[in-house]
């Protein structure tokens, strides 16, 4: 995606390549490193089931691109660049391990509210479109982050009862 954006396709495709971009990051980047950091049995679990998720919605966004007769294409997506660019810091700063884990979960918290803020704003570029079966596919996506949030929510709560 590069050049002006003239028409409601060519500014949900472009806003599409980001977060197909969040979406690759956290599949090939993201994840991986996370499942390598955390202690927590839990949340590893966690990990590794929102990693197989998380393929999936990388083929949902690369999918929603065919539909539209489009080639896939990723577009930096500078706010969860810099969410973890974040990350990295905070976590070579921490020294205790349950403080990091309890760190970890939030910051994947903090993630799953960027992609769901990102899926609603392209579920509303998608109404533009017309096309049901785009929206459906970017819901479907959206409602999995959200139950992601929630199993983070209460892992989260388990990880702060520990450290009490
Ligand atoms: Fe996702």
């Amino acid at each position: 995606m590069s050049g002006k954006l003239s028409s409601p396709r060519d500014l949900f495709l472009a806003s599409l390549a980001q977060m197909l971009w969040v979406e690759r990051m956290l599949v090939f980047e993201v994840l991986p490193e996370l499942q390598r950091q955390v202690e927590s049995e839990s949340l590893a679990a966690a990990v590794e089931e929102h990693l197989a998720q998380t393929h999936g919605h990388v083929a949902r966004c690369e999918e929603a691109f065919r539909a539209l007769g489009a080639e896939p294409a990723s577009a930096r997506h500078a706010g969860a660049a810099g969410l973890a660019d974040q990350h990295r810091e905070t976590t070579a700063k921490l020294a205790e391990p349950r403080l990091a884990d309890l760190f970890h979960a939030s910051a994947a918290i903090a993630t799953e509210h960027l992609e769901i803020a990102g899926y609603d704003a392209l579920i509303e570029l998608a109404r533009a479109l017309g096309r049901d079966d785009v929206e459906r596919l970017l819901a479907e996506t959206r409602d999995e982050e959200a139950q992601t949030l929630e199993k983070l929510r209460k892992l989260a709560e388990k990880l702060r009862a520990q450290l009490a």
